[in-house]
């Protein structure tokens, strides 16, 4: 087996046992007054590409946020591999990747640095890398295409370069649950392409993604299961099932984006 295969093991099975990956129940989220959220239900189940879809302020970040405990609930129920979320943190076994990752551009951290930081849950007392956990960067470095870019300061990479970069991160933690919160915002193509190829084969080896994103066009392509939420989920279901007039005209407030149907049209 190469280093790469023992630093980053294949998630087995990660629900063997049927419990989902997240479970929401019935959760109410509100800022004051503002209700972002209101009777959230969601499964999803484990090794797949999840989409999460819904307009500017239709609660994808604040689910994000809510499924890591960074939000508290008025009501309702989160659930990450059926205990609390904070367990799941505890553990590494969630890694959350934000809309709006606060880089200073003057930040004097290197790509590895940030990707070894997937690693410091796990330091023995020493606090120190080991070798496995050199080899754990290394080798999430290598799969993101980053190897590269691995001496640059963090702030000096670009938009889509530093969205791979906090993958590799989540990657190196050993993560079985990756929350990405518009991974392909300001995104080129090609880029594009390249973490898509990527979360596919890390859904391939047993991973779970949950990933929202405005390309509507490029779902099919990503996504096993979507979920359209307009403070609630509207829709869930795979992408032949949710993406259709009525779903997306109650997920986009009666307005059907077209080009998720150019597919049907084509077809
Ligand atoms: N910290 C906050 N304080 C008050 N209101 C907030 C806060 N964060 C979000 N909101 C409000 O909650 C609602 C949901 O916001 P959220 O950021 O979850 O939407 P979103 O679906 O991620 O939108 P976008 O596509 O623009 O990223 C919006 O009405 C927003 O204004
Ligand atoms: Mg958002």
């Amino acid at each position: 087996m190469s280093p790469q295969d023992t630093a980053l093991r294949p998630i087995v099975d990660a629900a063997a046992n049927g419990t989902p990956v997240v479970a929401v129940r019935d959760l109410v989220v509100s800022y004051g007054a503002n209700r972002a959220l209101t009777g959230v239900d969601l499964e999803i189940a484990p090794g797949l590409v999840h989409g999460l879809i819904g307009m500017n302020g239709s609660g994808k970040s604040t689910l994000f946020k809510a499924l890591m405990g960074l939000v508290k609930p008025t009501s309702g129920s989160v659930a990450l591999f059926g205990a609390d979320p904070r367990d799941a943190r505890r553990h590494g076994r969630v890694a959350y990747a934000p809309q709006d990752e606060d880089v200073d551009d003057a930040f004097p951290v290197s790509v590895r640095e940030v990707v070894a930081m997937g690693r410091y849950g796990r330091l023995g007392p020493l606090r120190r890398l080991r070798p496995e956990d050199r080899e754990a960067v290394e080798a999430a470095l290598e799969r993101c295409e980053l190897t590269d870019l691995a001496d640059r300061q963090i702030g000096a990479l670009s938009g889509g370069q530093r969205k791979r970069a906090f993958v590799a991160r989540g990657l190196a933690q050993g993560a079985e649950l990756l929350l990405l919160d518009e991974p392909f915002a300001g995104v080129d193509k090609r880029s594009e392409a390249t973490i898509t190829a990527l979360l596919r084969s890390l859904a391939a080896e047993g991973r779970t993604i949950l990933v929202s994103t405005h390309d509507l066009v490029a779902v099919p392509a990503l996504c096993d299961e979507l979920a359209l939420i307009n403070r609630r989920i509207v829709a869930q279901g795979t992408p032949d099932e949710t993406l259709r007039p009525e779903p997306l005209g109650e997920a986009f407030g009666g307005f059907v984006p077209v080009e998720a149907l150019r597919r049907e049209v084509a077809a």
